[in-house]
């Protein structure tokens, strides 16, 4: 079956290194690299000398900025094929047709660490899979814990502050115990549920093949009627999900800073290809307020026992990289790159995302034409008036605008019924507020869920990452706040999380102050003109 990614990737792979004599950036071919030209055997380098000026040049400019989150990562090429047609609840061509693969490109990353930190430290793991359709890019940008540690982006830049290193020694590099982080989740308790998957297991994968991915959010699946129903992404690993212990997790770190890049690198060189299954959680708009919490609030799942996971297509990684900053560093995810049959819901996070990557993007990948680079290219055909800027790499033809009488020019569609990407025609209406909905109060109920699905061992290795974590805070008032707000979520856990990091046990819940809510939370301060 020919890979249409691959085919176009060759087109764009440089002159054979090997056919030939050191040449310039010019294609001037090179008599000496290995000294300067100078004046005398001992005397100064002459400015005349362009090949070390350029040499030394392109050397000085070889980084670009890490991602601001992620940025520490690992990519690799591969399909996706769809078991069944998906017609009934979504348009979208990759996933009509059993057995049609469509090249994809998947990003594994750690989230807070910088680019060169360890591999197997406790973090969340993102998990970006660029589908290359015939109808153009669909980014899935998910990550492996279900659920995310704020429900409105406009948190986001406080958040990762405080996740981040601390501002003064930026430490820890790639490690979550430290005080800014627990300060904002005591004072923030909607971070709770994420917070009790990433002191789980979970957040110690043992293997990118062997850990689950998520959507988070609920999207929309829209099919050829116009019809919308709501869904959530699964990625289900074939291997299984399997963790390292804390232990193990730390030696790794030690011996192997690369333990989960290598691992997929390796299996994939060897013919090991890794797997995962493709699985939706399908709701009609019609239930839309079924559910005792809101569907569109990524701090919650829905559980798999109201709506079933059904299996629709598997992913397979078969090929690594040639260049791992021409591709996987320079790959561009992003969550508004959909395609027509797959549509947004009102989250705000998703909507704040929809905004920030493209915006990071142009400051990360120099300018607005990012697209043109080989990984992120789409095999479907680009025609726009977009035109220049940096790094502008097409040879563009005629003139640029619309409606255009003189030739040249991309012509919008004409057809009002021809296939194309249509906004679902949601009807919106309602004041213009800085308020959060009241179905989104509920900060406790889903992380004591997820507690007990837990199993005695897994309760023990929770415990004990609190212990660990919130044993390095400094400040006691942010311990205590934290293990009050466990309290909330189970008294038995806190309990025990109170007994290794020397406070007092909390009272059980209800007893349990609130904490100071920050001004977003505080529904009184912000009513706004309409509410
Ligand atoms: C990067 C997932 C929330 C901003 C990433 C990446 C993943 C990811 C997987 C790495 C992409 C790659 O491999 O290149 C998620 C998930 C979220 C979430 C699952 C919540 C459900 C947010 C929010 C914002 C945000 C709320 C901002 C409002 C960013 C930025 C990057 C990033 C700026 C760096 C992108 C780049 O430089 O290319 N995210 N993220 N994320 N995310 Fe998110």
């Amino acid at each position: 079956m020919t890979d249409s990614k691959q085919e176009q990737r060759k087109t764009h792979f440089a002159d054979d290194p090997a056919a030939g004599p050191l040449t310039t950036d010019q294609g001037v071919v090179v008599d000496h690299t290995d000294d300067s030209l100078r004046v005398g055997e001992r005397g100064p380098t002459l400015m005349e000398d362009f090949h070390f000026r350029e040499k030394i040049t392109r050397f000085d400019h070889e980084r670009i900025p890490e991602r601001v989150v992620h940025a520490r990562g690992a990519g690799a090429y591969g399909y996706f094929e769809p078991y069944a047609s998906c017609a009934e609840f979504t348009r979208a061509a990759f996933l009509q047709d059993p057995g049609v693969r469509t090249p994809v490109f998947v990003r594994f990353s750690t989230v807070q660490g910088p680019r060169g930190s360890a591999d197997t430290v406790r973090d969340v793991r993102g998990f970006a899979t660029k589908f290359f359709t015939s109808e153009g890019n669909y980014d899935l940008v998910g990550n492996n814990f279900p659920v995310f540690f704020i429900q409105d982006g406009i948190k986001f830049p406080d958040f990762v502050h405080a996740v981040k290193m601390e501002p003064h020694n930026e430490i820890p590099t790639g490690a979550s115990a430290h005080d800014t982080l627990w300060d904002f989740v005591s004072l923030q308790p909607e971070t709770l549920h994420t917070i009790m998957w990433l002191m789980s297991d979970r957040a110690i994968p043992r293997s990118y093949r062997m850990m689950q991915g998520f959507g988070v959010h609920t999207f929309r699946f829209v099919n050829a009627r116009g019809r919308g129903t709501f869904v959530k992404f699964h990625w289900k690993p074939k291997l299984g999900v399997h963790s390292l212990v804390w232990d193990e997790a730390q030696e790794a770190q030690g011996r192997d800073p690369d333990f989960n890049r290598r691992d997929l690198w390796d299996t994939i060189e060897a013919g090991e290809y890794p797997e995962w299954e493709l699985g939706v959680q399908l709701v009609p708009e019609e239930d839309e307020h079924r559910f005792d919490f809101d569907l569109l609030d990524a701090t919650k799942i829905i559980p798999e026992e109201l709506v079933p996971v059904r299996p629709i297509g598997r992913l397979v990684l078969d090929r690594n990289p040639d260049n791992f900053f021409a591709e996987t560093e320079q790959v561009a995810f992003h969550t508004a790159n959909v395609v027509p049959g797959i549509d947004f819901t009102n989250d705000p996070l998703l909507q704040a995302r929809n905004f920030s990557y493209l915006d990071t993007q142009l400051i990360r990948l120099g300018g607005p034409n990012f697209s043109q680079i080989p990984v992120n290219r789409p095999v479907a055909p680009v025609r726009n008036n977009q035109r220049d800027g940096y790094h502008q790499s097409s040879i563009h033809h005629g003139t640029s605008y619309s409606p255009n009488s003189l030739g040249g020019g991309c012509p919008a569609l004409a057809d009002p019924d021809a296939p194309a990407f249509r906004h679902l025609m949601e009807r919106v209406d309602g004041h213009k507020i800085r308020k959060r909905s009241p179905s989104f109060e509920d900060h406790y109920t889903q992380p004591a869920m997820f507690w007990h699905s837990m199993s005695d061992w897994e309760q023990q290795h929770i415990v004990n990452a609190f212990r660990f974590e919130l044993g390095k805070v400094n400040s006691m008032e942010v311990r205590v706040r934290t293990v009050e707000q466990l309290a909330r979520v189970d008294h038995t856990l806190a309990v025990s999380v109170a007994e290794g990091i020397g406070v007092p046990a909390p009272a059980p819940a209800g007893q349990v102050p609130q904490p100071t809510p920050s001004p977003a939370l505080s529904l009184e301060n912000n009513r706004g003109t309409g509410g």
